[in-house]
């Protein structure tokens, strides 16, 4: 890749930075990014992904970020799931629908019981790039790249598929635009209409455990919207319709530069890539390329916080890509696991207190539990992630601050992945439709046992606090 290696910046560029420009982090070491054999090709995708069309637009992004100001202040929820890690080949119509099938119903049971209004937001359209723990992957005596997600390389462990290949930027370009436009298409259609739900249900969902109550969920919000509509003598507007915003994991700098943009009418750049960029911890160097990068956009970002982050390194952050402490600007996603989050969350929250700073604190109750069979399979305990649910609801209401969201790895299909949920899977049983190609995912039923978890604790954040916003979707 392009970059050029040269040293984080002193305390006082800290204070005073040098000036941005979507390129000002080529200056620095970037961590993670591929390495390419062929500059040539490089900058010839580069500078075709710099042509192409945006994939999303600076409204959607401002409305995006105004709505998660609200969830800063406990009067929205953050719903943000999806895959792990996308891949082109799995760019098909069910898959896609059923993903936003269970986003659908899970944020239903969130407004049905927790009575927050929800911000949906997808793991998907673009979350092609995976941080890797080596650069290399070692099977018996063979050494090849590791694979980095689609937008890099391929997954087989073969010299060609690990051949880091520029054109796979513009096919993951291609392939987000492809899913954006089927989810629109779906949600301007009427697909995620709140009088229909019925458009949204999976077919092996009669088996579930869960079916029953969520069945009375839906039953009642149809009928708390005819009350409301005979109120009002016409349909209520926004429930008519919800929101889809895309996210994924901004890894790959030059795919995130080339979809960089000024836009009329509005001072600033915006990465047209995705509405909702992150950062993970392994890319959050205060001085690093990626939070160069990240601080000079107006999107708004999420930030990975898991084990590891200390007080002084979290407030940095906070202060370099939030210098003005815009509301709504800055998520910080935390990832501990379950036997760890009480050790480390109380002090972060205090730390960014003391700070005086607006943020939303979002819990990702996935990769802070992964652990591995004794097969060898990677897995998530569901008891331990709904655990780590309950604790942060509680830490937060300790300390006075809100869980304004959570941060899911999910599929709308009925994978066996994690165990644990209604139907008690076991390390034995997730051989059965083990699927994923990085981190396991929870199924539909466990998604919506998860929801139902959140929604009866946001009920007792309601029940607990003194007043209450307006309640719709
Ligand atoms: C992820 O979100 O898929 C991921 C790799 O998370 P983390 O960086 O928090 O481990
Ligand atoms: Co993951």
């Amino acid at each position: 890749m392009t970059t050029t290696t040269t040293t984080a910046p002193s305390a006082s560029a800290r204070t005073n930075p040098a000036p941005w420009s979507p390129e000002s982090w080529r200056r620095l070491d970037a961590e993670q990014q591929p390495s390419y054999d062929d500059p040539v090709e490089v900058e010839r995708a580069f500078e075709q992904l710099r042509k192409l069309p945006p994939l999303v637009t600076s409204w959607e992004i401002e409305n995006l970020k105004s709505q998660l100001a609200e969830a800063s202040r406990g009067q929205r929820f953050l719903l943000q799931g999806g895959d792990c890690a996308e891949v082109f080949s799995e760019c098909e119509s069910s898959i896609i629908a059923n993903k936003l099938k269970i986003l659908l119903q899970a944020s239903l049971v969130l407004v049905h019981g927790g009575k927050r209004r929800v911000i949906r937001v997808g793991r998907f359209a673009g979350q092609y790039a995976k941080p890797r723990s080596s650069d290399t992957e070692t099977r018996d005596d063979v050494t090849l790249p590791s694979y980095r997600g689609d937008l890099v390389n391929a997954i087989e462990f073969t010299e060609a598929a690990r051949r880091p290949d520029p054109e796979r930027l513009i096919r993951g370009y291609e392939r987000s635009a492809l899913t954006l436009n089927f989810i629109r298409s779906l949600v301007d259609g009427g697909f995620a209409d709140l009088h229909h739900p019925e458009y949204w249900d999976l077919e092996f969902v009669h088996h579930s455990p869960r079916a029953q109550e969520y069945q009375g969920m839906v039953e009642n919000i149809g009928e708390s919207l005819r009350f409301m509509e005979t109120l009002a003598g016409r349909q209520v507007g926004e429930i008519n319709r919800v929101d889809f915003y895309s996210s994924h994991e901004g890894l790959h700098l030059l795919y995130e530069e080339a979809q960089t943009r000024k836009v009329p009418h509005r001072p600033g750049y915006y990465n047209l890539s995705a509405h909702m960029p992150w950062i993970g911890m392994r890319t959050a160097d205060p001085g690093g390329a990626h939070v160069e990068f990240f601080r000079g956009i107006e999107n708004p970002l999420g930030v990975k916080v898991g084990p590891g982050m200390t007080e002084e390194w979290l407030t940095d952050l906070v202060d370099r890509l939030n210098p003005d402490d815009e509301p709504g600007r800055l998520t910080l996603i935390h990832r501990f696991g379950a036997g760890k989050i009480a050790d480390h969350l109380p002090q972060l929250i205090d730390a960014v207190q003391r700070a005086g700073k607006n943020v939303v604190w979002c819990c990702d109750p996935m990769h802070g539990n992964t652990v591995k069979t004794s097969s060898g399979l990677k897995t998530r305990r569901f008891n331990d992630i709904m655990s780590e649910v309950e604790q942060a609801f509680e830490i937060h209401a300790e300390a006075g601050s809100y869980l304004g969201g959570v941060h899911i790895e999910l599929t709308g299909d009925d994978v066996t992945e994690c165990t644990g949920g209604a139907r008690g899977l076991d390390d034995e049983s997730l051989s059965e439709a083990y699927r994923t190609f990085v981190d396991p995912r929870l199924n539909y039923e466990q998604a919506l046992e998860l929801s139902m978890l959140v929604a009866k604790r946001l009920a007792k954040a309601n029940a607990d606090a003194t007043s209450e916003g307006p309640v719709v979707a």
